[in-house]
């Protein structure tokens, strides 16, 4: 059997496989239907400094190898989270990572800094693409200004691995990562979702409440693993890689770009072992072509 394991800074992980926030709760919803401990880690849902309701239904909307989404970050708040979640999942053995967002820096590092209190919490990752309401609905993760605030202020007070989540809304992704390292961050991960929009044109309406959403799922594939590869070459710290990832052989091709461990979004709602089948997809991969180790084969594209 190859070996698996992979580092992303600190953060060691049994294997490169991760889930994607919004797609596997909290992890708990999972349990009675795939190992828990048997995948790198699992990013858990969006939690943001104070409870948020969300935005109106409909909220989601299939696409053509795909689908929409406009949940907009609804969850109970940090506070919530470290009393009623943290307990349910502090001893699940993997890396139980907490997905961060907020509306002006300050916000997020506030969070950050009362996650950095769980003692069985080893990372975050900050969602940098979402509404900035101070300065008038423009998202963090657009401009290298943008995004290099956000990192700087939970650099201040957040002292574990902190990984920076990229939008692939930008015209060069590889300037916004730069930025995001040069303010210490450990690792990126990206895409998240792109700004898409679809309509029923019998009702002369958007099938989404607030208009327009975010694309994910295999239509998104090629531009997320281009994203990749373009930022791989970018930045000296690691790369996680997500976007439309659905089996080995896709994972393959993120890891062969770049990335150093990927994530699994969508898929999971098509298949909720989908990230099982995927490492050990991998690890007949490996030994079939000769490869001891997952690290042969990150970045040789
Ligand atoms: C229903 C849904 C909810 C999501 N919620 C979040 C979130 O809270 N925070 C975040 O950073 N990304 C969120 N995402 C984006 C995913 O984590 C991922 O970046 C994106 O879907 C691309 O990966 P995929 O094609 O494998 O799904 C969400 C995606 C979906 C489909």
């Amino acid at each position: 059997m190859a070996r698996l394991n992979v580092k992303i800074a600190d953060l060691e992980l049994k294997n490169p496989v991760m889930t994607a926030s919004g797609t596997f709760g909290y992890g708990l919803e999972f349990a009675d239907l795939m190992p828990l401990d048997g995948i790198g880690g699992i990013i858990v849902k969006g939690t943001t400094l104070n409870p948020r309701e969300g935005n109106d239904y409909p909220r989601m909307a299939e696409t053509a190898s795909g689908m929409l989404n406009c949940v907009g970050l609804q969850n109970k708040g940090v506070d919530y989270f470290c009393e009623h979640i943290y307990p349910l999942i502090k001893d699940i053995d993997t890396n139980m990572i907490v997905n961060v967002s907020g509306s002006s820096p300050e916000d997020y590092a506030e969070c950050a800094a009362r996650i950095d209190a769980l003692e069985k919490i080893p990372a975050i990752e900050l969602n940098i693409s979402c509404p900035n309401v101070k300065d008038g609905g423009m998202a963090f993760g657009v401009t290298c200004a943008g995004a290099a605030s956000v990192v700087k202020a939970v650099r201040q007070r957040y002292h574990k691995t902190l990984i920076v989540k990229l939008s692939p809304n930008v015209t060069d992704i590889a300037e916004i990562a730069r930025a995001v390292e040069a303010e210490g961050a450990d690792s990126v991960s990206l895409i998240n979702t792109l700004m898409g929009m679809a309509i029923d044109i019998e009702k002369r309406k958007t099938l989404l409440s607030i208009n327009t959403g975010g694309l994910s799922g295999p239509c998104v594939k090629p531009v997320a693993l281009r994203m990749v590869w373009q930022v791989a070459k970018a930045v000296k710290i690691p790369v996680i890689g997500l976007g439309g990832i659905s089996c080995a052989k896709d994972a393959i091709e993120f890891l062969m770009a770049g990335a150093t461990a990927i994530e699994i979004g969508t898929a999971n709602f098509l298949d909720p072992a989908v990230s099982i089948k995927v490492r050990d997809g991998i690890n007949e991969w490996l030994d079939a072509h000769g490869c001891q180790s997952v690290s042969e084969i990150i970045g040789v594209i």
